[in-house]
Protein backbone atom coordinates (compact mmCIF):
# COMPACT_ATOMS: atom_id res chain seq x y z
CA UNK A 1 0.00 0.00 0.00
CA UNK A 2 1.34 2.91 -0.76
CA UNK A 3 1.75 5.98 2.33
CA UNK A 4 1.04 9.58 1.81
CA UNK A 5 4.65 11.75 3.47
CA UNK A 6 5.02 15.21 3.32
CA UNK A 7 8.79 16.73 2.99
CA UNK A 8 9.87 20.22 2.95
CA UNK A 9 12.75 21.23 0.60
CA UNK A 10 15.82 20.93 2.32
CA UNK A 11 17.78 24.57 3.42
CA UNK A 12 14.69 26.35 1.93
CA UNK A 13 13.13 29.65 3.67
CA UNK A 14 9.44 29.65 4.50
CA UNK A 15 6.93 29.76 1.66
CA UNK A 16 4.50 32.08 0.73
CA UNK A 17 1.70 30.79 2.90
CA UNK A 18 2.15 29.48 6.33
CA UNK A 19 2.09 25.94 6.39
CA UNK A 20 -0.13 25.51 9.60
CA UNK A 21 -2.97 28.22 8.12
CA UNK A 22 -6.04 27.52 8.93
CA UNK A 23 -7.88 25.02 6.89
CA UNK A 24 -10.59 26.13 3.53
CA UNK A 25 -11.87 22.44 3.27
CA UNK A 26 -11.06 19.18 4.87
CA UNK A 27 -11.49 15.82 1.74
CA UNK A 28 -11.94 13.06 3.83
CA UNK A 29 -11.46 9.51 2.57
CA UNK A 30 -12.92 9.99 -1.05
CA UNK A 31 -14.16 7.15 -3.17
CA UNK A 32 -15.45 7.42 -6.49
CA UNK A 33 -16.82 4.60 -9.05
CA UNK A 34 -18.17 5.23 -12.41
CA UNK A 35 -20.62 2.89 -13.76
CA UNK A 36 -20.49 3.15 -17.38
CA UNK A 37 -23.55 2.16 -19.80
CA UNK A 38 -21.58 -1.55 -19.85
CA UNK A 39 -21.97 -1.72 -16.13
CA UNK A 40 -18.34 -2.51 -15.47
CA UNK A 41 -17.48 -0.81 -12.49
CA UNK A 42 -14.62 2.22 -13.06
CA UNK A 43 -12.86 2.62 -9.92
CA UNK A 44 -12.00 6.40 -10.28
CA UNK A 45 -10.21 7.41 -7.11
CA UNK A 46 -9.75 5.16 -3.77
CA UNK A 47 -9.46 6.79 0.05
CA UNK A 48 -8.32 10.49 -0.90
CA UNK A 49 -7.99 12.48 1.86
CA UNK A 50 -6.44 16.29 1.54
CA UNK A 51 -6.49 18.89 3.69
CA UNK A 52 -6.90 22.74 1.53
CA UNK A 53 -5.44 25.72 3.41
CA UNK A 54 -6.61 28.62 3.32
CA UNK A 55 -4.27 31.27 0.76
CA UNK A 56 -2.37 28.13 0.14
CA UNK A 57 -1.66 27.10 -3.34
CA UNK A 58 -1.76 23.18 -4.19
CA UNK A 59 -1.01 21.70 -7.34
CA UNK A 60 -2.07 18.03 -7.95
CA UNK A 61 -0.34 15.81 -10.51
CA UNK A 62 -0.81 12.76 -11.61
CA UNK A 63 -0.98 10.24 -14.50
CA UNK A 64 -4.04 10.37 -16.79
CA UNK A 65 -7.29 9.12 -15.81
CA UNK A 66 -5.88 9.26 -11.96
CA UNK A 67 -8.91 11.19 -10.88
CA UNK A 68 -7.78 14.65 -10.93
CA UNK A 69 -10.75 16.20 -13.24
CA UNK A 70 -12.86 13.66 -11.07
CA UNK A 71 -11.94 15.23 -7.87
CA UNK A 72 -11.64 19.02 -8.93
CA UNK A 73 -15.89 18.50 -10.28
CA UNK A 74 -16.44 17.02 -6.67
CA UNK A 75 -15.01 20.08 -4.89
CA UNK A 76 -17.18 22.36 -7.33
CA UNK A 77 -20.43 20.27 -6.32
CA UNK A 78 -20.55 19.11 -9.99
CA UNK A 79 -20.17 15.35 -8.98
CA UNK A 80 -22.14 14.94 -5.51
CA UNK A 81 -21.87 10.89 -6.07
CA UNK A 82 -19.18 9.58 -4.08
CA UNK A 83 -18.36 8.33 -1.01
CA UNK A 84 -16.29 10.53 1.87
CA UNK A 85 -16.70 13.78 2.56
CA UNK A 86 -15.75 17.28 1.63
CA UNK A 87 -16.11 19.49 4.55
CA UNK A 88 -16.15 23.40 4.08
CA UNK A 89 -14.94 25.85 7.00
CA UNK A 90 -17.63 28.18 6.19
CA UNK A 91 -21.68 27.83 5.24
CA UNK A 92 -22.00 27.29 1.55
CA UNK A 93 -24.30 30.49 1.91
CA UNK A 94 -22.70 33.39 1.21
CA UNK A 95 -23.96 37.07 -0.05
CA UNK A 96 -21.59 37.10 -3.26
CA UNK A 97 -19.78 34.01 -2.97
CA UNK A 98 -19.26 30.67 -4.01
CA UNK A 99 -17.23 28.12 -2.17
CA UNK A 100 -15.55 27.36 -5.15
CA UNK A 101 -15.28 27.88 -9.14
CA UNK A 102 -13.62 26.28 -11.89
CA UNK A 103 -11.07 26.91 -14.97
CA UNK A 104 -11.07 24.38 -16.83
CA UNK A 105 -8.15 23.29 -20.04
CA UNK A 106 -9.85 24.06 -22.94
CA UNK A 107 -11.32 27.32 -23.68
CA UNK A 108 -14.47 27.73 -22.14
CA UNK A 109 -14.91 31.64 -22.96
CA UNK A 110 -18.77 31.87 -25.22
CA UNK A 111 -17.73 32.94 -28.70
CA UNK A 112 -21.22 34.91 -29.09
CA UNK A 113 -20.68 36.85 -25.84
CA UNK A 114 -18.20 39.92 -25.15
CA UNK A 115 -15.58 39.69 -22.29
CA UNK A 116 -17.94 41.27 -19.55
CA UNK A 117 -20.87 38.95 -20.38
CA UNK A 118 -18.43 36.23 -20.10
CA UNK A 119 -17.59 37.37 -16.78
CA UNK A 120 -20.57 37.94 -16.23
CA UNK A 121 -21.91 35.05 -16.72
CA UNK A 122 -20.27 33.23 -13.82
CA UNK A 123 -22.11 35.62 -11.26
CA UNK A 124 -25.90 34.59 -12.87
CA UNK A 125 -26.28 32.66 -9.45
CA UNK A 126 -25.02 34.92 -6.77
CA UNK A 127 -28.06 37.98 -6.72
CA UNK A 128 -25.78 40.87 -6.65
CA UNK A 129 -27.72 44.01 -7.74
CA UNK A 130 -26.82 45.71 -10.95
CA UNK A 131 -24.23 47.83 -9.44
CA UNK A 132 -22.47 44.99 -7.83
CA UNK A 133 -22.59 43.42 -10.91
CA UNK A 134 -20.73 46.21 -13.05
CA UNK A 135 -18.37 46.53 -10.39
CA UNK A 136 -17.26 43.11 -10.04
CA UNK A 137 -17.08 42.67 -13.98
CA UNK A 138 -14.63 46.25 -14.17
CA UNK A 139 -12.32 44.67 -10.98
CA UNK A 140 -11.78 41.44 -12.21
CA UNK A 141 -11.46 42.22 -16.59
CA UNK A 142 -9.00 45.17 -15.06
CA UNK A 143 -6.90 42.38 -12.37
CA UNK A 144 -6.48 40.34 -15.30
CA UNK A 145 -5.29 42.90 -18.09
CA UNK A 146 -8.54 43.14 -20.21
CA UNK A 147 -10.03 45.95 -19.02
CA UNK A 148 -9.74 47.61 -22.39
CA UNK A 149 -11.29 44.49 -23.94
CA UNK A 150 -14.53 44.48 -22.07
CA UNK A 151 -16.22 44.72 -25.14
CA UNK A 152 -14.39 42.45 -27.15
CA UNK A 153 -15.71 38.98 -28.06
CA UNK A 154 -13.44 35.89 -27.71
CA UNK A 155 -12.41 35.69 -31.78
CA UNK A 156 -10.71 39.12 -30.95
CA UNK A 157 -8.10 37.80 -28.30
CA UNK A 158 -5.17 35.80 -28.30
CA UNK A 159 -5.29 32.26 -26.72
CA UNK A 160 -3.64 33.93 -23.38
CA UNK A 161 -5.95 36.37 -23.48
CA UNK A 162 -9.29 34.21 -23.52
CA UNK A 163 -7.57 32.05 -20.48
CA UNK A 164 -7.23 35.56 -18.85
CA UNK A 165 -11.29 36.19 -19.21
CA UNK A 166 -11.88 32.26 -18.13
CA UNK A 167 -10.01 33.45 -14.92
CA UNK A 168 -11.53 36.30 -14.52
CA UNK A 169 -15.06 34.37 -14.92
CA UNK A 170 -13.73 32.34 -12.05
CA UNK A 171 -12.64 34.82 -9.49
CA UNK A 172 -15.78 37.50 -10.13
CA UNK A 173 -17.25 34.76 -8.05
CA UNK A 174 -15.02 35.55 -5.03
CA UNK A 175 -14.90 31.65 -4.43
CA UNK A 176 -13.30 30.56 -1.53
CA UNK A 177 -11.49 28.14 -3.70
CA UNK A 178 -10.44 28.27 -6.97
CA UNK A 179 -9.92 25.39 -8.98
CA UNK A 180 -8.04 25.35 -11.92
CA UNK A 181 -8.06 21.69 -14.53
CA UNK A 182 -4.97 22.25 -16.81
CA UNK A 183 -5.42 26.04 -17.58
CA UNK A 184 -2.33 26.56 -19.44
CA UNK A 185 -2.24 23.35 -21.35
CA UNK A 186 -3.53 24.13 -24.25
CA UNK A 187 -0.94 27.43 -24.68
CA UNK A 188 2.39 27.87 -26.52
CA UNK A 189 5.32 27.34 -24.45
CA UNK A 190 5.70 30.59 -24.53
CA UNK A 191 2.54 32.01 -23.43
CA UNK A 192 2.71 29.60 -20.34
CA UNK A 193 5.66 30.98 -19.28
CA UNK A 194 4.09 34.64 -19.45
CA UNK A 195 0.57 33.18 -17.73
CA UNK A 196 2.37 31.51 -14.87
CA UNK A 197 4.30 34.69 -13.56
CA UNK A 198 0.53 36.46 -14.43
CA UNK A 199 -1.15 33.99 -12.15
CA UNK A 200 1.70 34.12 -9.47
CA UNK A 201 1.10 37.71 -9.09
CA UNK A 202 -2.59 37.68 -9.78
CA UNK A 203 -2.21 35.19 -6.40
CA UNK A 204 -0.02 37.27 -4.35
CA UNK A 205 -2.38 40.09 -4.80
CA UNK A 206 -6.16 38.20 -4.43
CA UNK A 207 -4.35 35.71 -1.39
CA UNK A 208 -6.24 33.39 -3.22
CA UNK A 209 -6.52 29.59 -2.39
CA UNK A 210 -6.29 27.63 -5.70
CA UNK A 211 -6.16 23.76 -6.17
CA UNK A 212 -3.96 23.66 -9.25
CA UNK A 213 -4.25 20.34 -11.79
CA UNK A 214 -1.48 20.22 -14.04
CA UNK A 215 0.73 17.41 -15.68
CA UNK A 216 3.85 19.98 -16.10
CA UNK A 217 6.27 18.76 -13.15
CA UNK A 218 7.79 22.23 -13.53
CA UNK A 219 4.70 24.33 -13.40
CA UNK A 220 3.56 22.94 -10.52
CA UNK A 221 6.94 23.80 -8.80
CA UNK A 222 6.83 27.22 -9.90
CA UNK A 223 3.41 27.65 -9.01
CA UNK A 224 2.62 25.87 -5.92
CA UNK A 225 3.04 25.86 -2.16
CA UNK A 226 2.65 22.16 -1.89
CA UNK A 227 2.17 19.41 -4.50
CA UNK A 228 0.40 16.39 -4.30
CA UNK A 229 1.21 13.22 -6.36
CA UNK A 230 -1.49 10.92 -7.16
CA UNK A 231 -0.99 6.99 -8.34
CA UNK A 232 -2.08 5.71 -11.32
CA UNK A 233 -5.83 4.84 -10.94
CA UNK A 234 -8.07 3.62 -9.44
CA UNK A 235 -6.29 7.51 -7.79
CA UNK A 236 -4.64 7.50 -3.95
CA UNK A 237 -2.25 10.28 -2.52
CA UNK A 238 0.84 8.55 -3.69
CA UNK A 239 2.92 11.92 -2.00
CA UNK A 240 2.90 15.54 -0.63
CA UNK A 241 5.56 17.82 -0.41
CA UNK A 242 5.90 21.54 0.15
CA UNK A 243 7.63 23.44 -2.39
CA UNK A 244 9.04 26.35 -0.13
CA UNK A 245 11.58 27.94 -2.67
CA UNK A 246 9.73 30.55 -3.93
CA UNK A 247 11.04 33.20 -1.50
CA UNK A 248 14.00 31.91 -1.12
CA UNK A 249 15.90 34.67 -3.06
CA UNK A 250 14.37 33.35 -6.02
CA UNK A 251 12.22 35.85 -8.11
CA UNK A 252 8.80 33.94 -7.86
CA UNK A 253 6.98 36.11 -9.91
CA UNK A 254 9.69 35.20 -13.08
CA UNK A 255 9.07 31.25 -14.11
CA UNK A 256 12.72 31.08 -15.75
CA UNK A 257 14.90 32.99 -12.86
CA UNK A 258 12.79 30.23 -10.35
CA UNK A 259 14.36 27.09 -12.51
CA UNK A 260 17.77 28.32 -11.90
CA UNK A 261 17.01 27.97 -7.50
CA UNK A 262 19.15 25.42 -6.10
CA UNK A 263 16.14 23.88 -4.41
CA UNK A 264 14.04 23.14 -8.12
CA UNK A 265 16.10 20.56 -9.94
CA UNK A 266 16.14 18.30 -6.87
CA UNK A 267 12.40 18.77 -5.97
CA UNK A 268 11.95 17.78 -9.86
CA UNK A 269 13.81 14.62 -9.63
CA UNK A 270 11.96 13.86 -6.52
CA UNK A 271 8.62 14.49 -8.22
CA UNK A 272 9.74 13.13 -11.07
CA UNK A 273 10.70 9.10 -9.15
CA UNK A 274 6.93 9.58 -7.59
CA UNK A 275 5.14 10.07 -11.18
CA UNK A 276 7.49 8.16 -13.66
CA UNK A 277 6.42 4.30 -12.03
CA UNK A 278 2.67 5.67 -12.03
CA UNK A 279 2.63 7.77 -15.51
CA UNK A 280 4.13 3.45 -16.52
CA UNK A 281 1.35 1.33 -14.81
CA UNK A 282 -1.57 3.82 -16.55
CA UNK A 283 -0.19 3.63 -19.53
N1 LIG B 1 -18.27 10.18 -17.01
C1 LIG B 1 -17.50 9.09 -16.83
N2 LIG B 1 -18.01 7.85 -17.00
C2 LIG B 1 -17.26 6.76 -16.79
N3 LIG B 1 -15.98 6.80 -16.38
C3 LIG B 1 -15.42 7.99 -16.20
C4 LIG B 1 -16.14 9.22 -16.42
N4 LIG B 1 -15.33 10.24 -16.15
C5 LIG B 1 -14.15 9.72 -15.78
N5 LIG B 1 -14.20 8.36 -15.81
C6 LIG B 1 -13.13 7.45 -15.42
O1 LIG B 1 -12.52 7.93 -14.22
C7 LIG B 1 -11.12 7.98 -14.34
C8 LIG B 1 -10.64 9.34 -13.84
O2 LIG B 1 -11.01 10.35 -14.80
P1 LIG B 1 -10.51 11.85 -14.67
O3 LIG B 1 -11.07 12.57 -15.82
O4 LIG B 1 -10.81 12.32 -13.31
O5 LIG B 1 -8.93 11.64 -14.82
P2 LIG B 1 -7.78 12.74 -14.89
O6 LIG B 1 -6.80 12.39 -13.81
O7 LIG B 1 -8.37 14.09 -14.87
O8 LIG B 1 -7.12 12.43 -16.31
P3 LIG B 1 -6.43 13.45 -17.35
O9 LIG B 1 -5.07 13.73 -16.77
O10 LIG B 1 -6.32 12.63 -18.60
O11 LIG B 1 -7.28 14.65 -17.48
C9 LIG B 1 -10.78 7.74 -15.79
O12 LIG B 1 -9.83 6.72 -15.86
C10 LIG B 1 -12.05 7.32 -16.47
O13 LIG B 1 -11.94 5.95 -16.79
MG1 LIG C 1 -8.44 15.66 -16.27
Amino acid sequence: MTTAHETAVPGNGAGRRPPEAEVAVAVDRISKVFLPKNNVPVPAMVDVSLRIRRKEVLAILGPSGCGKSTLLRILGGLDTQYRGTVTWAQARQEHGRLNAATVFQQDSTLPWMTVAQNIGLGLSGLRLDAAERKERIDRYSALVGLAAFRSAYPHELSGGMKQRAAIARALACEPRVLLMDEPLAALDAQTRLVMQAELQALWRRTESTVVYVTHDIEEAITLADRIVVMSARPGRIKSERRTDIHLDGADGADPVALRAHPGFAPLARDLWADLAQEVGDAL
